[in-house]
């Protein structure tokens, strides 16, 4: 059996709908939830869920994302996991971390990549007038948000859409994605999963 880390800064809505994905026959269990902060709501989630859970505070770090790095791959390591999946972790990861778990990382991001790296991606979908939106789960690689595709979910994007309500339109199928891609990878299988194609 596999052994997952997964590593939340916010609500931790992706990280649940891991947790719960990984029972029965499927072939990887949960180990860790990790957050950057003793104040991510997913956190309290983790527990309720019997997860083992663990932090590290980036704030005192000031910036020296290697010092923080190190420290946080001491504490994911004491939960020996086998594939690290970030749902929601706020935080840019140096190459150096990153290729410690090269192949073995994934990331989910709010948008069709290779469309709409980084932040605010609702909002610039909907600038920009696209008729469909949606979510990419991929591998970690030193580029932010780059990597090979492991899977897609697409949604339409309709008239009235604010940020918001297309952003939950396509958190809805983050929650379907995200476990469909990770049982796969756990079984060896890179083949892209598409939704709504
Ligand atoms: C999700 O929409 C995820 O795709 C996004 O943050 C949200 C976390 O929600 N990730 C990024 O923007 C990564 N740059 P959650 O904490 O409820 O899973």
């Amino acid at each position: 059996t596999k052994r997952v880390a997964i590593l939340i800064s916010g609500g931790g809505s992706n990280m649940v709908s891991l947790v719960e994905s990984m029972t029965g026959d499927h072939p990887a269990r949960a180990c860790l939830v990790m957050a950057n902060s003793e104040n991510a709501g997913g956190l309290a989630k983790a527990s309720a869920l019997g997860m083992d859970t663990d932090f590290v505070d980036h704030r005192p770090f000031k910036g020296d994302r290697a010092a923080f790095e190190e420290v946080l791959h001491d504490r994911i390591l004491q939960a020996q996991p086998d594939i690290v999946c970030l749902a929601g972790f706020m935080r840019v990861l140096t190459e150096g971390f990153v290729s410690k778990w090269q192949g073995r990382m994934l990331n989910i991001h709010p948008s069709l990549l290779p469309k709409y790296r980084g932040l605010h991606t609702h909002a610039r979908a909907l600038e920009a007038g696209d008729a469909y939106h949606g979510c990419t789960v991929h591998e970690v690689t030193p580029e932010l948000d780059d990597g090979p595709i492991l899977g897609q979910a697409r949604v339409p994007v309709l008239e009235d859409d604010t940020p918001e309500v297309l952003a939950a339109r396509v958190l809805e199928q983050e929650h379907k994605l995200y476990p469909a891609v990770l049982r796969r990878f756990a079984e060896g299988d890179r083949t892209p999963v598409k939704i709504g194609f």
